[in-house]
């Protein structure tokens, strides 16, 4: 009864057809060059495979709203929400797309795209600089005001691009992906879109009709502010918008080592994913799931079937990319993590350490999303991670004349409390491979970035193996 339903034409996601092309032998060049791009072209290359997204159609209409332009700059959604790089953007196909176009694509346009709005794109070298946080962490600039009623005061703004300002901080931000959408607990890193009405534990399931509104707001905003349209668009091309993005899936299909995820009862893939059970605060872990079950540290059940190959294939390559997938698979629900100074989770709390795993935070069955919109602070803004291409701001806290100093105040800057400065959402964690860098800021350039990251954080301690099953694990999500 707490199933969120959508309309989905067909009732059913249909599968890929091509299924049967794709079971060629993976492993050498040779073999991956006569993988076929699906005739629907719902499966694209990544890094480390291939890329599936599902719809209830099977097929993706590229002539709905999201690809045109419908402001002033030439953009679309589709300029930063791309289906091959996860509905987002990588910063190795926009290095791409600025050489080929020697930097006038329309996603480089000074409004967002650029380190400062009044950098100067006159020349090719000027492009170069100005666009720098694009091509080099794939980030846009969100720039948003320190709320009236803060309870700190911007103090001091170190801006390598000498341009920020109470008035409007330059914040550095990964697009986050355009799809798996009917999983989003928050809408952007920092919720600001989000309008549900959701109170545990009363409030079970999540209207899709909040969704619906938070994610026509989002794109209202995205046409006036990132599409800079001089008036706002109609409200059928508004719902034709979310229309089309709810409905998107995606995950990865293919790995170059372990074949396809789905086979062998293997549960990766878009398919699989599109039928995947979920309301807000499912298996939450802090307690307050609706259907009063208990937190299941158990997150992922993708690849339990992979762990022990037949004595037969124990030696096959395959064979052995699927075994470290799902060693990695049970890393991330058991590598235990002493989780400590943890805005929005210790404090909540009041527990200094918390014996969590990787799924304390990233909950959702096999989606990794947080099932609660519950913004965290895990770190990735503090001042000592700040690399000196980002600037970095100084919050003092008027009250108590304590400082703080953060390259991104997150929720900080919707709700203007102390206590909220740095949080980001727990983002889903299905279609990670295509979308390298990762992060609010792009400051993990790879899933092994990512994994170094909480090996530190927390002194995890983590082996070489166990690194390396861990990636292998989330590239194959
Ligand atoms: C110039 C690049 C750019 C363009 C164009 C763009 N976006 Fe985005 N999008 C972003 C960035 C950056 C974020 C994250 C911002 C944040 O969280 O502060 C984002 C976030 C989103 C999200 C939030 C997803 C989630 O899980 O929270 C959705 C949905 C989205 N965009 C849809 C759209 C749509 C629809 C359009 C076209 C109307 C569009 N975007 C145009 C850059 C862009
Ligand atoms: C204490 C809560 C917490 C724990 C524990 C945790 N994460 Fe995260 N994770 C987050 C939050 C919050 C973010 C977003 C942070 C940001 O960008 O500022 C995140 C982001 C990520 C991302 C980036 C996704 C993207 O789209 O950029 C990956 C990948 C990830 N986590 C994997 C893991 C793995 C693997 C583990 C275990 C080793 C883990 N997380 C443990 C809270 C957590």
């Amino acid at each position: 009864m707490f199933d969120r339903h959508l309309p989905r034409s067909g009732g059913r996601f249909r599968s890929v057809a091509a299924v049967a092309l794709l079971t060629v032998a993976a492993g050498s060049p040779a073999q991956q060059a006569a993988m076929p791009s699906h005739a629907d072209g719902l499966v694209t290359r990544d890094v480390s495979g291939w890329l599936q997204t599902s719809t209830p159609t099977g097929r993706i209409d590229k002539g709905g709203p999201f690809f045109q332009s419908l402001g002033s700059n030439g953009r679309s959604c589709n300029s930063c929400h791309r289906q091959a790089e996860g509905w987002t953007i990588s910063a190795a196909e926009v290095r791409k797309r600025f050489t080929m176009t020697r930097g006038t694509d329309p996603i480089f346009r000074p409004v967002d795209g650029a380190n400062s709005p009044l950098a100067d794109v006159s020349t090719l070298a000027a492009r170069t600089a100005a666009y720098s946080m694009l091509l080099d962490h794939g980030v846009i600039r969100v720039s948003l005001p320190v709320p009236a009623n803060a309870e700190f005061k911007l103090t001091a703004v170190d801006d390598p691009y000498d341009y920020a300002s109470a008035q409007a901080l330059s914040l550095f931000r990964r697009p986050l992906p355009a799809t798996n959408l009917i999983w989003d607990t928050a809408v952007m890193w920092d919720g600001r879109e989000t309008y549900l009405a959701f109170k545990p534990p009363m409030d079970a399931g999540i209207n899709v009709g909040d969704l619906r509104l938070s994610l026509a707001s989002q794109a209202l905003h995205a046409v006036l502010g990132h599409e800079q349209a001089a008036l706002a668009p109609s409200q059928s091309t508004l719902d034709a918008i979310v229309g089309f993005e709810l409905h998107l899936v995606t995950a990865q299909y293919y790995d170059n080592q372990a074949g396809l995820l789905n086979e062998d009862n293997g549960m990766g893939g878009a398919d699989i994913l599109a039928l995947q059970k979920f309301w807000i605060g499912i298996n939450d872990s802090l307690g307050n799931d609706p259907s009063l079950d208990p937190f299941d540290p158990k997150v992922m059940r993708l690849f339990d079937h992979w762990r022990e190959p037949d004595r037969s294939r124990r030696l096959d390559p395959r064979s052995m990319a699927r075994a470290a997938i799902a060693r990695g698979q049970e890393l991330f629900d058991s590598l235990p993590i002493l989780i400590t100074g943890v805005a929005g989770l210790n404090d909540a709390t009041g527990q200094t350490v918390i014996r969590g795993t990787c799924g304390t935070c990233h909950d959702s069955p096999n989606i990794g999303n947080h099932s609660v919109a519950a913004p965290l602070n895990i770190g990735i803004a503090d001042a000592n991670r700040r690399t000196p291409d980002m600037p970095l701001y100084t919050l003092t806290n008027i009250k108590t004349g304590q400082v703080v100093r953060t390259t991104d105040p997150g929720l900080a800057m919707l709700t203007g409390k102390w206590a909220d400065i740095g949080k980001f959402k727990g983002p889903n964690l299905r279609g990670l491979a295509a979308r390298a860098p990762y992060f609010h800021n792009g400051s993990a350039a790879t899933l092994r970035d990512v994994v170094d990251f909480y090996d530190t954080r927390f002194n995890i301690g983590m082996t070489e193996q166990q690194k390396s099953d861990l990636v292998a694990f989330l590239s194959a999500l």
